[in-house]
């Protein structure tokens, strides 16, 4: 065979896609699996969006658009950002992109060169390890504790800061614990990327997904500096609208970073299909409440996968504060988490992620997706249940 690039024996992809493909494959010969590995929400895409759609489908949207997005798109996106997040981006801060993920591949490609270093929580979104080594960077790895519920701690990202340091990622409701982080420590750690003078990403796409309550509140360090100076805001439409296949997203950020980005995405991809982001138009415009009613949902299934993961024998769960995912804890059963989720896919039938996927310091983790119904958690940890009580009876 003739060899790739470098680069190319670099590329991770996304594990948990091979999870899905092996539980679709058991389907195919006739068993019932229960869901928990990807992040996708199990509802449908509210009507008006779906409808905006194809009316604009009808209606001939079907041809090029503007690069960097059409300019009606960005107008609502920037009245939007100045309710959630308190100031007004101008349009050439705004970037419309095929989903968030490729915002993350635009962003480190356009700031660091190969060699420098992006600081990631450990665990994290799969892609931000990928897409650092696949570009010849390096990822400095900060791991996120369970006694503090999976927050970064400020005082361990300013330990990892060097002076090759480019960029700061942070990821609030963050994949794969759910955690939360407070105004005040992303507060210092905007403090810390402005007195290193980096760059700090800030993944917003589960902004919309908080369990509010006393505590826990919704907080953006673009405040900060309105996203002209060094903050970037990624964002998208995949998970808060339930909108995973359609692949549209905004991400924000000061105009000649986001400039850049845009030429990088005209020349790979050209513009994002306008029917598209008219859709996403009527997603913002059109009435919030479909959106409201998938978080009350959220907050249900939340509540009760806890209780349940909780009343299993010898693992635990810290409560989750946001996004739809949760860490079970499965240190004491002398498994990696690989061997945990293998286990339960082939003998239980339930399809799980190992906690290792995202990084070193999720080994000891699985990663359950609750995007599922009230009745297939119950049954996915009841069964799960049960070949813990055969596996572990004689302990
Ligand atoms: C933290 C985080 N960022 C970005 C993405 C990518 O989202 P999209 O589907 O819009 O590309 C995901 C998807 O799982 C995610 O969990």
């Amino acid at each position: 065979m003739r060899r790739l690039s470098d680069a190319a024996y670099r590329i991770e992809g996304q594990k948990m896609f091979q999870i899905l493909a092996r539980a679709q494959e058991l389907e195919r010969e006739g068993k019932e699996i229960i869901h928990f590995e990807i992040g996708d929400p199990d509802f449908d895409t509210p009507s008006n969006i779906v409808d905006a759609c194809s009316d604009a489908l009808k209606n001939g949207k079907t041809h090029y658009t503007a690069s960097s997005g059409m300019r009606e798109f960005k107008e609502i996106a920037a009245e939007v950002t100045e309710k959630s997040r308190k100031f007004k981006p101008d349009l050439n801060q705004i970037l419309v992109t095929p989903g968030a993920n490729v915002q993350i591949f635009y962003a480190i490609a356009c700031v660091a060169n190969p060699g420098e270093e992006i600081i990631i929580p450990d665990p994290s979104f799969v892609s931000y390890n990928s897409i650092i080594r696949f570009l010849g960077c390096k990822p400095v790895k900060v791991p996120l504790k369970e006694e503090n519920e999976f927050r970064m701690s400020p005082k361990d990202v300013e330990k990892a800061i060097t002076d090759k340091t480019r960029m700061i990622i942070i990821n609030s409701p963050h994949n794969p614990s759910g955690a939360v982080m407070s105004e005040e420590e992303l507060a210092e750690i905007y403090e810390i990327a402005k007195k290193h003078d980096v760059y700090l990403l800030s993944d917003e796409i589960y902004a919309r997904m908080i369990y509010e309550d006393s505590e826990t509140k919704f907080f953006s360090p673009s405040i900060f500096d309105k996203c002209k100076e060094r903050v970037l805001v990624v964002n998208g439409f995949s998970k808060s609208y339930a909108m995973t296949g359609w692949r549209i997203g905004t991400v924000m950020g000061p105009e000649n970073l986001i400039e850049k980005m845009g030429l990088l995405l005209e020349t790979t991809t050209s513009c994002v299909s306008p029917f598209l982001q008219l859709a996403c138009i009527e997603a913002l415009r059109g009435s919030q409440e479909p959106i409201a009613e998938m978080m009350k949902e959220f907050r249900r299934r939340r509540d009760f996968i806890v209780e349940k993961l909780n009343s299993l024998p010898k693992v635990h769960c810290v409560e989750p504060k946001g996004a739809f995912y949760v860490l079970l804890n499965i240190k004491n059963l002398g498994l990696s988490s690989e061997e945990f989720t293998d286990l339960m896919l082939e003998k239980a039938g339930v399809a799980t992620c190992p906690g290792v996927y995202f990084g070193e310091s999720g080994e000891g983790y699985v990663r359950f997706c609750y995007a599922n119904s009230m009745e297939n958690i119950e049954k996915g940890i009841e069964r799960i249940r049960r070949i813990m009580d055969q596996k572990w009876e004689s302990h």
